[in-house]
């Protein structure tokens, strides 16, 4: 018996984190417990399932976020593997619903799974999407190598220096992550700072972001375009870098070039 019996709906969303986890280790992006994944599941909840007790008190989130009244997610689970995660996505992570307060959760799952540590980023950033009205539901933190390693350098980690280089590697980049990669300095993994950085950041018009000497946090829709533009830009990465590895600085395309993307596919940058 799982919650996710009779709900197809549900059972979708969480089978798309299941892949993507297991994509994130694929890649080499997900360590151990590397990276957290949350879904605002909110649409696909149902009576029966409001019905449900909670199978764990209310614990506190951290911050109080008016916009999640009433709001259910999928959260990975602190301490797991995305590459269990991917197996056994209940057992690797729960359901929680947003208590009255908005300041609290409670977890209505199969098993008491506690959610990921980056929870008060990932909350914050559901609040503060759907403050502004966003369609994105999906948010990802995980560990890519290239990109992560740029941010070991001041020169990439000034702002959009890193979105220049990697959106003139290919042109699929910029097509496909059309904001660019926003830069968070480094801040302690799983503080409320981080996640109001966080939040800035996303504010200043990107969809994904860099922690600075950890790794990325990215919105969109659904959780697999999420990982979709995580791995086009780390992609480009590993482009300008096996230029370089050649023994020389690779030319990038163009300004006037990067112009020509934006212009024909109405590109927001
Ligand atoms: P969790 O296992 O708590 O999700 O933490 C993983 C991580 O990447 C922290 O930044
Ligand atoms: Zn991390």
């Amino acid at each position: 018996m799982s919650i996710l019996d009779n709900n197809k709906g549900l059972k979708a969303e969480v089978d798309k984190v299941a892949e993507v986890a297991g994509l994130l280790w694929a890649k080499g992006w997900a360590e151990r417990n590397g990276g957290n994944i949350t879904v605002n599941v909110t649409e696909y909840v149902n009576d029966a399932m409001r019905a449900l007790p909670a199978i764990c008190g209310a614990r506190p989130i951290g911050k109080t976020l008016p916009h999640l009244k009433g709001c259910w997610f999928y959260c990975k689970g602190t301490g797991k593997r995305m590459r269990d995660l991917a197996r056994r996505p209940m057992e690797n992570g729960s359901i929680i619903r947003i208590t009255d307060d908005c300041a609290h959760y409670e977890i209505v799952a199969d098993a008491p799974v506690a959610p990921t540590s980056e929870l008060p980023s990932h909350l914050a950033v559901h609040d503060y999407l759907l403050a502004k009205g966003s369609q994105y539901r999906a948010s990802l933190h995980t560990h890519p190598i290239e990109l992560v390693a740029l941010t070991h350098s001041r020169k990439w980690i000034e702002k959009d220096v890193a979105t220049r280089m990697l959106w003139s590697m290919i042109p699929e980049t910029k097509a496909f992550c059309p904001r660019g990669l926003g830069m968070v300095p480094y801040m302690m993994p799983s503080s409320v700072e981080l996640a109001d950085a966080t939040i800035r950041t996303l504010d200043e018009d990107y969809d994904v972001v860099m922690w600075e000497k950890h790794g990325v946090f990215a919105v969109d829709t659904d959780i697999m375009d999420a990982f979709d533009q995580v791995d086009v830009l780390n992609k480009a990465a590993q482009i300008y870098i096996a230029a370089r590895g050649m023994g020389f600085e690779p030319e990038g395309m163009s300004d006037a070039q990067l112009k020509e993307m934006s212009e024909a596919f109405g590109l927001p940058k």
